[in-house]
């Protein structure tokens, strides 16, 4: 197979392109590098260039047919959802507009299968414990706004020229499959505790007082590993003639509260901190995990590792 991996050079695209070569597939991957490493992809092919700039649909045409391309994942996306509050319409630019020069080049190329990098942020705040795929989604930021205008593109194009996609809907991934390959920004629970412990600081906990086991937000933390080997389970599950969903939650299925992150931390790193308990930070579900039936039953994809691995690998990659 030759995939075509945009985003290749960030965290989880690189796992997904280490993956895919440990397993003799040839890859190319587009990468603008304004977060993405290039000692990230190894003897991997680099094109560099923004998917929202002008350009952009004519180089990956050019690129695909280049490289032989059957198959894109499309990681490359901004994903923080306080900045695309602050800035909107740079993710609407960014997001759907490289997106739709993707979608653009894959159809001139004649390529037809598609991962897409999809987020649990589509769901917004469902009151239920464990979130399937068929509940209604309400995204409460434009960064999940984004996500789930990119779900309906892929869809569309399937309709108007017979694309094959797959959607992942990712929970919280966290952990690092390879040491070198680990996420290097400081923007979520995992890397934000231990920057904080770096600095001598207290991690802080975002509410107590929520209705969960014990007042703390409850996620569902999936190993960045796992969710590498579901793109690669989901690559192979385009090639089948029938496929009955295009959309996919990818988490455990277990959710686990930030005391309780706190508390492996405690036992990963053998440091004894406290907690900065304060208010509750605005916009957080109280509990959000994935209802898992629908990847395993159709993919035969579940997560192999916990939150122990987790945290266990995310503190090797950076001690
Ligand atoms: C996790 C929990 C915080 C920091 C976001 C996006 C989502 C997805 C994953 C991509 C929450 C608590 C955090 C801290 C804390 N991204 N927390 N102290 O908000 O669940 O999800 O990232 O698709 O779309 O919204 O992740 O890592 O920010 O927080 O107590 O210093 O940790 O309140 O309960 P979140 P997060």
């Amino acid at each position: 197979m030759s995939v075509l991996v945009t985003g290749g050079a960030g965290y989880i695209g690189s796992h997904v392109v280490r993956l895919l070569q440990n397993r003799g597939d040839k890859v190319v991957v587009v990468d603008n590098l304004s977060n993405g490493i290039q000692d990230r992809i190894g003897a991997a092919t680099l094109v560099q260039i923004d998917l929202a700039s002008e350009t952009a649909t004519k180089t990956l045409v050019e690129t695909m047919r280049a490289h032989e391309v059957t198959a894109v994942i499309h990681f490359a996306a901004l994903k923080q959802v306080g900045e695309s509050v602050a800035r909107p319409e740079w993710y609407f630019q960014q997001n759907i507009g490289g997106l739709a020069n993707l979608l653009t080049a894959m159809h001139e190329a004649q390529v037809n299968r598609l991962v897409f990098s999809s987020s649990a942020a589509t769901y917004g705040m469902p009151d239920v414990p464990a979130v399937s795929e068929e509940i209604l989604c309400e995204p409460i930021n434009p960064y999940g706004q984004t996500k789930l205008i990119g779900e309906w593109m892929v869809a569309n194009a399937a309709t108007a020229w017979g694309l094959r996609g797959a959607n992942l809907r990712y929970f919280n991934v966290a952990g690092a499959g390879w040491p070198e390959l680990a996420d290097t920004a400081v923007a979520n629970l995992v890397p934000i505790v231990f920057a904080a412990l770096r600095a001598g600081k207290s991690p802080k906990v975002f509410g107590t007082d929520y209705p969960t086991v014990d007042g703390t937000c409850v996620r569902d933390y999936v190993h960045v590993l796992d969710l590498a080997e579901a793109h690669l389970s989901a690559l192979d599950y385009l090639e089948q003639d029938n496929r009955p969903h295009s959309t996919f939650n990818v988490g455990t299925g277990q959710g686990s509260s930030v005391l309780e992150v706190l508390a492996q931390v405690r036992l990963t790193t053998g440091i004894n901190f406290e907690a900065d308990l304060q208010p509750r930070r605005a916009g957080d579900p109280p509990s959000l995990a994935a209802d898992v039936t629908r990847i395993r039953e159709t993919l035969g994809w579940s997560a192999s590792r916990n939150l122990k691995d987790i945290i266990d690998s995310a503190w090797a990659a950076i001690s």
